[in-house]
């Protein structure tokens, strides 16, 4: 039994699986209309979210099957009356797959531990794979290709986004190129680093870590920004990361850097004015809602895959 708890465990040929199915998902939906006929999912929140509740559930019944969407604030393992490990022992016994969003990353992995469903990872404070494969969708959508192009992030570095893309891109044989401000706290992890420059000595890719945004944008065919202010940062850290994080908000002017017909990406939800403007993400170069839709097309590749469906 398989699971997908980060990019990282996963080869470059089990992505191209999963990318492959998802663009045959997307262009042909009734195959797959009963495909997950009387399963369900069962969706473990702690943190909100829109595109992938609303994603994975539609996705479920596209495909014939059900979803439970279930807040862990009203469960007992929220309260602290059970464990993780006997509530997933249990929802095993009832559900075909897992998926959780959670804070902490050891969380899920005690999950999938314990699990005898596949567990996916719908984000945690160390990543966000499902978001990446909707991403890699994208990118080879309106390029066509993704090994040998530049994926340049900026803003926040230490991100759960950022890891994910990292591991996604190198894997895929992409230049990612990192910029974020200096310092442990904003940068991408030095384990994800070390990590992603192996990976990209296999595939042909490369990994870059850079305080310069101009550096890091230069020539790049896709640019990649997140929130500066993810669901597990508190409140009052928030202008001190809005006045640091600030020299790397995609402008346009920092856009005219990138190749021409670089195509702009933000995993949503975005803030305008923060990192990036709204003459971008509202712009031509803007495909933040091709990226999001291919959440759904993507999220139910990955249930088929570990469904065995
Ligand atoms: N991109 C993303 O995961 O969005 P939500 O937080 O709305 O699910
Ligand atoms: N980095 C963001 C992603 C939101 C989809 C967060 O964790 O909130």
């Amino acid at each position: 039994m398989e699971h997908l708890i980060t990019l990282k465990e996963w080869s470059p040929e089990k992505i191209r699986v999963v990318l492959d199915l998802a663009k045959d998902v997307k262009a042909n939906p009734d195959k797959y209309g009963s495909a997950m006929a009387r399963k369900t999912l069962l969706m473990i929140f702690e943190k909100p979210s829109l595109r992938t509740r609303l994603s994975f559930e539609s996705g479920m019944t596209q495909m014939g099957g059900h979803a439970i969407y279930y807040h862990t604030g009203n469960s007992p393992m929220g309260s602290g009356k059970e464990t993780i490990s006997d509530s997933v022992k249990a929802a095993s016994r009832f559900v075909d797959v897992i998926m959780a969003r959670l804070f902490k990353h050891g969380d899920l992995l005690e999950m999938a531990e314990y699990a005898t469903v596949p567990v996916i990872n719908a984000l945690t404070d160390d990543s966000h794979p499902c978001q990446i494969l909707a991403d890699l969708q994208a990118i080879e959508e309106k390029k066509g290709v993704l090994a040998g192009l530049k994926l340049a992030y900026l803003g926040d570095g230490f991100n759960n986004v950022t890891h994910s893309l990292m591991f996604g891109g190198t894997k895929m044989g992409m230049h990612v190129s990192v910029g974020s401000p200096a310092g442990e706290e904003y940068s991408p992890r030095a384990d994800v680093v070390a990590d992603c420059a192996a990976f990209a000595s296999a595939s042909g890719g490369s990994v870059a870590v850079s305080a310069d945004p101009v550096e890091a944008i230069k020539d790049a065919d896709v640019v990649y920004t997140d929130s500066w202010m993810s669901y597990h940062i508190p409140k009052d850290q928030e202008q001190a990361r809005i006045a640091k994080f600030m020299p790397y908000q995609v402008s346009a002017e920092l856009m005219a850097h990138a190749k021409p017909d670089a195509i702009f990406m933000n995993c949503l939800p975005a803030i305008r004015g923060c990192e990036q403007t709204a003459e971008v993400i509202d712009g031509p170069q803007s495909i933040v809602f091709d990226e999001a839709e291919n959440r759904l097309h993507a999220q139910k590749a990955v249930v088929l895959n570990l469904c065995n469906a």
